[in-house]
């Protein structure tokens, strides 16, 4: 199944818990958006891509749950249901973008009755879903041709189907060059506190036969150091106009580390991602989560952290764009400078979305 997707015949939303994997494969249901908003804070599902997508049937959700019986009044209960999702997350901006989406569909003003109002929406949730996929697959399609025969590529986080709706983004890429026959291999990095590279990552990899080797965030600068990378992929949870990426933290270290070392750094973004009413990455807010996710950890069955331990624990952080060899959109592979070429990009995607 897809990594979030609406039940027809039930009317409700169904994701895959990646809580449980790599152990257990469980779907979760919700039929009701504050259920989608625990969702996403709870990381049920997480992954820019799929989190704008849980967002948008949870907008779908909320418009069936109004029990409005006119359009004002729809409309009022859809920019409450907004203001709960969007309070989950702060950095990805797919969760801003899937619910304006969904609001700029129910705002349409050809659509006088609840019940179009409420079709509208679904409809335009499943057509952003489905746009994932096919967006994914062309980004794929970019940046395998920047894979040569026998790279050895370096991955940080999940980027893979269960970060979108299906396919993925860095991973899909991988996923394409490993599909073309081009003899690949995989670092992983675990990606401390969640460790999504470890349990997603290489679960995904599992699933798709990718040839892998897990490591620890702290040897990917030995990796890269010693001539063992040929290339970087990594996903964002919001891009700049500037070209600076915001990312799960750890993207940084790994951006400067490749470039000393003259090693390509690609992020793979879908236009989705990028934010260009943000100039630059400073402006992106950064999640600090739960102290837990860093002192809650044992080892060989022992618990690691001292009690009392003061903790920062920040879920993102951002590479200057100066670091950014280029970025792989749906679009095309986007060079510098990004301030003109990626406003390029992403408006002539943009306008494509618009005409259909
Ligand atoms: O905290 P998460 O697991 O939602 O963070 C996910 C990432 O940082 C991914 O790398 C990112 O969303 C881009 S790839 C879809």
């Amino acid at each position: 199944m897809r990594t979030v997707e609406w039940d027809y015949g039930r009317n409700l939303v169904k994701m895959i818990d990646q809580r449980q994997l790599p152990g257990v494969f469980e779907v979760a249901e919700f039929s009701d958006y504050h259920g989608v908003a625990m969702s996403i804070r709870e990381m049920y599902i997480r992954g820019a891509p799929a989190i704008g997508a849980a967002a948008a049937f949870g907008m779908a959700l909320a418009a069936r749950q109004s029990n409005a019986s006119n359009r004002a009044a729809l409309l009022n209960d859809l920019d409450t249901a907004a203001q709960i999702l969007r309070a989950t997350r702060p950095t990805a901006v797919n969760l801003f973008w899937g619910i304006e989406r969904m609001l700029r569909a129910a705002k349409d003003e050809n659509l006088t009755r609840v019940d179009d109002i409420r079709q509208a929406v679904l409809v335009e949730a499943q057509q952003l879903a489905d746009e994932d996929v096919e967006i994914n697959q062309r980004m794929a399609r970019h940046g395998a041709a920047l894979v040569k025969e026998g790279d050895t590529i370096l991955h940080h986080c999940n980027t893979g189907s269960l970060a979108t709706v299906d396919w993925g983004t860095a991973l899909g890429v991988i996923r394409m060059a490993n599909e073309q026959g081009k003899n690949i291999h995989v670092l992983l990095d675990e990606t401390r506190p969640r460790l999504q590279g470890a349990s997603l990552s290489a679960w995904e990899c599992e699933q798709y036969n990718i040839p892998y080797t897990l490591i620890v965030d702290n040897a990917a600068g030995h990796y890269m150091r010693t001539g063992q990378v040929d290339i970087v992929f990594v996903g964002s949870d919001r891009t700049a106009a500037n070209g600076d990426v915001a990312n799960k933290i750890g993207t940084y270290k790994l951006g400067v580390v490749a470039r000393e070392n003259g090693i390509p750094f690609f992020p793979v973004v879908p236009t989705s991602t990028v934010d260009l009413t943000l100039p630059t990455g400073d402006d992106i807010p950064i999640e600090e989560r739960d102290s837990a996710e860093v002192t809650d950890l044992t080892l060989f069955g022992r618990p690691v952290v001292p009690k009392g331990a003061k903790v920062g624990n920040p879920a993102f952080d951002v590479t200057p764009y100066k670091y950014v060899t280029g970025i792989v959109t749906e679009h095309s592979v986007v060079y510098p400078p990004y301030s003109i070429n990626l406003r390029r990009a992403v408006e002539e995607e943009q306008a494509k979305i618009g005409k259909k």
